[in-house]
């Protein structure tokens, strides 16, 4: 059942109904000022970090769901309704939310009322737009009321929800003219303000919660709006909010277009009142209010985030056979990439904003979708995270992106942390030539003083891995690996205790974990990466480092076929007293799906066969419908030597859930191998354009990927097994948007970036004639042609650029001009 669909000419997705399985939500922004927005028109707002800077109240876990946002109240005659149908929940006599590239438009109608409101936050811009049009398209004169509404939260999200002892004796606005400004903490500490603004004149105005919501009412039932007139509350403590009422008189076929706009100001300290000392110096807000204050300036604003949009999908486009491809590919992942890249996990519906800050792992991911689309944004943000790095190659885990400070807090010792960076930095390399980056001086732990090249962090990243291995030569488990909740040196049995709290006193003498427990992931991640490190050496001419390095990883690849090739496919670990874990010989959990994929693509064991028998193995016991299971069989019993993976009942998160950010390792590992068809299988089972037709049982966003999808298992520990088999969960904020990119244009596709140029590797289904594809790169554009006349997954047997034939798929590097490409594969 589908809840919509998608307009792809315009690149939304339009919802058709505002009962959604789940609030279907969007992100404004991509600077510095972000929102998110339902399709009812739920949501916050914030400045830079979610925690830190939250402008915008918001509730999360609430009954109902999603409450809280900026809402337009309207009083036609004491029918009251929004044009999102939320909070008041009037049924409309049509509605429409248009989910776009940086905007979102929501429609309602109700009384031959129309009110068209469109949200969008322009382009180098700190405040959110909102265009309220209001057209009466019914043949009388119609007088209605119109309340704008916004709560502000008290800046520090976690403190705004827990400090109430304080929080309630602090709220201060001011009003003047049409403009509410919210200046909690302005006198004391804070150098910045929010603004609530509307381009006309108002009949009145609210910012007291309970003045206008009533104490005992709620955002459904607001008292102001039930009585048909603002009180002109001021806020002094307690819940400051920001709400503009207007008297509206609409002829027949008469429109009536407000510009409002939510901004952010920070000014100096020395500049922050007008000379009482006491009144803001609103000049700022003044500035940016004057900015978009007509209609033909909103439209010119709307236009500038269209071309902007315009030419970050332009640098990858494709024409497949199948629609859902090109969809995801020219508009959805890519999109969903770049909110990946600017929140990281922090801000989504299911990520509150104020536990996580920046992944060292899920940032350096997040680099391997983004790249092509801003790859100067992508190369400060690797500088941001080496400098956390710590000096022997270790890596806090975290950091906050106010701050970019590790975060101590929550500490380092993930096994696989530093791995990544080897690859964010090469896929930086390979986008854009640019080598200059491994010169760059880069700080350990935000220390300048001890600052070393990047080329140095990949060093330290490297021999981090080789430097940390247990009894079989493979990497340490340390505190966990990519998979979080795999905890080998925890053995927690404390309520409460973190599973990652690894200073149990059975390793506290051994420095905090294990060194014992090993990690074949870790191992694998490792043979994969790291020829990307002696790509880079040879190419700086540091053969003997190179050869030192390659040394290491063949060493890598023996002790994992020696000590980890299970038979039919590659263990998941060794656990802290030495056991196999993901082995056939296991009670549970047999097989895991994450180091199958590098071992794969790492070719180790190829010779005897063990990549056709792993991906075989995963074919025949991770499938489903819905997509991979992490592992299987489910673990239905907690094991305190594995930790948090067998604490979640079978079918959900890491315990056996279809966890889509693996299923990309696989799809890229068939389309190594050469099963285009087995790939292109899998990558539709789980890549949300496909989802759409079941969103009744996915109910996340059939435009995004979600973090996991309920497996076959899910369930089955109430008796009720796949109850919730296909149903998604934590959409957004996934390292598979980056991988999913990765799978689809640089696997599937073959459109893959490389150090010495473009190449073209395509494994795609049998049946597919071709395809055709767009691809600007390092300052030229490629058309490229890919013809199957033989209907083979894979194989270039023919390549011509501007009609000359070259030897082999890459394409060598040209600075400019537009190239065809013609492939043959065969
Ligand atoms: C989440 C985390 C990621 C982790 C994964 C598996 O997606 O963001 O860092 O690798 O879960 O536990
Ligand atoms: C991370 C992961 C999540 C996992 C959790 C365990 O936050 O995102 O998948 O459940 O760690 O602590």
């Amino acid at each position: 059942m589908k809840f919509g669909y998608f307009d792809d000419a315009k690149r939304e997705y339009v919802i058709t109904t505002p009962r959604t399985p789940y609030p279907w939500i969007n992100y404004l922004g991509t600077q510095g000022f972000f929102s998110l927005i339902s399709n009812t028109a739920g949501g916050y707002c914030f400045y830079k970090d979610a925690r830190l800077r939250r402008i915008t109240r918001y509730r999360y876990n609430n009954v109902p769901i999603d409450m809280g946002g900026r809402y337009f109240y309207i009083n036609d005659n004491g029918t009251i309704w929004n044009p999102g149908w939320s909070p008041v929940k009037t049924e409309l006599d049509s509605y429409e939310c248009r989910h776009g590239m940086g905007y979102t438009i929501i429609t309602g109608k109700k009384d031959s009322l129309k009110a068209s409101v469109t949200f969008f936050v322009p382009q180098n811009y700190n405040g959110e737009v909102q265009q309220v049009v209001l057209t009466n398209e019914g043949t009388s004169s119609k007088s209605f009321k119109l309340f704008s509404f916004a709560e502000w939260c008290l800046w520090d999200a976690q403190d705004d929800c827990t400090n109430f002892q304080r929080n309630f004796s602090t709220g201060r606005v001011e009003v003047k003219d049409s403009v509410i400004y919210h200046k909690t903490e302005y006198r004391d500490r804070r150098n910045h303000y929010a603004f609530y603004s509307v381009n006309d004149t108002i009949d009145g105005y609210d910012t007291d919660r309970d003045s206008f919501i009533g104490l005992y009412n709620g955002f459904n039932n607001p008292e102001a709006v039930l009585n048909g007139k603002a009180t002109n509350s001021f806020a002094d403590g307690w819940s400051p909010i920001a709400s503009h009422y207007k008297e509206i008189t609409l002829a027949p076929g008469e429109t009536k277009t407000l510009v409002f706009i939510l901004g952010y100001v920070e000014m100096p300290v020395d500049e922050k009142f007008e000379a009482d000392g006491k009144t803001i110096n609103k000049v700022k807000a003044l500035e940016m209010i004057e900015k978009y204050n007509t209609p033909e300036k909103v439209q010119a604003g709307l236009a500038e985030l269209k071309a902007a949009w315009d030419k970050l999908l332009g640098i990858l486009s494709v024409e497949t056979p199948n629609d859902k491809v090109d969809r995801m590919v020219n508009i959805w992942n890519q999109y969903q990439c770049m909110v990946t890249f600017n929140l990281s996990r922090s801000a989504s519906y299911f990520e509150s904003g104020i536990g996580r800050g920046m992944g060292f792992r899920d940032s350096n991911q997040d680099i391997l979708g983004f790249v092509h689309q801003i790859p100067d944004r992508a190369r400060e943000r690797i500088i941001d995270i080496a400098s956390t790095q710590l000096q022997d190659g270790g890596c806090y885990h975290q950091y906050q992106p106010l701050t970019k400070k590790g975060n101590a807090d929550i500490g380092g010792d993930f096994s696989d942390d530093p791995l990544w960076m080897i690859l964010s930095v090469s896929a930086y390399i390979k986008e854009t030539g640019d080598w200059t980056i491994l010169d760059e001086m880069v700080p350990y732990d935000n220390d300048m003083s001890v600052a070393e090249t990047m080329l140095k962090h990949l060093d330290v990243s490297f021999y981090h891995i080789v430097n940390n291995l247990g009894p079989h030569g493979l990497p340490l488990a340390m505190r966990a690996d990519w998979n979080d909740c795999i905890n080998l040196s925890c053995y927690s049995d404390t309520p409460g205790e973190s599973f990652q709290t690894y200073t149990n006193p059975k390793f506290k003498a051994e420095g905090g974990y294990s060194k014992i427990a090993e990690s074949i992931f870790v191992a694998t991640l490792f043979t994969y990466t790291g020829p990307n490190y002696v790509a880079i050496l040879k190419h700086l001419g540091k053969n003997a480092e190179a050869a030192k390095a390659q040394a290491e990883i063949d060493k890598m690849k023996e002790n994992v076929m020696k000590y980890a090739f299970d038979g039919d496919w590659f263990l998941r670990a060794y656990d802290a007293t030495g056991a196999k874990m993901g082995s056939k010989e296991c009670e549970e959990g047999k097989i895991f799906i994450e180091p199958q994929g590098f071992a794969v693509m790492s070719e180790i064991g190829k010779d005897q066969g063990a990549d056709i028998k792993t991906l075989n193995s995963i074919d025949k016991y991770l499938n489903t419908k819905f997509g991979l299971v992490l592992n299987n069989p489910c673990f239905t019993k907690y094991y305190i030597q594995y930790g948090e993976i067998s604490t979640y009942p079978g079918g959900y998160k890491e315990n056996a859930g279809i966890f889509t950010h693996n299923n990309a390792w696989i799809i890229c590992a068939e389309a190594y191998a050469g099963r285009g068809d087995k790939a292109f299988e899998y990558y539709s089972k789980i890549a949300p354009a496909f989802t759409e037709e079941t969103s009744d049982i996915h109910k996340t966003e059939p435009y995004v990927y979600g973090q996991m999808i309920g497996g076959k298992d899910a369930g089955s520990d109430v008796g009720q097994t796949g109850k919730n088999f296909g149903q998604g969960k934590n959409s957004w904020l996934t390292g598979t948007a980056a991988w999913n990119m990765v799978a689809i244009s640089q696997y599937i596709l073959g459109i893959q970036p490389d150090f010495d140029g473009l190449k073209v590797d395509p494994s795609i289904p049998a049946e597919w004639n071709g395809f055709k594809a767009s691809r600007q790169f390092r300052g030229a554009t490629y058309n490229i042609t890919i013809n199957n006349p033989k209907h083979v997954c894979k194989g270039v047997v023919n390549m011509t650029v501007d009609g000359k034939t070259v030897m082999g798929n890459v394409i060598p590097p040209f600075e400019n001009g537009t190239h065809d490409v013609v492939v043959t594969l065969g």
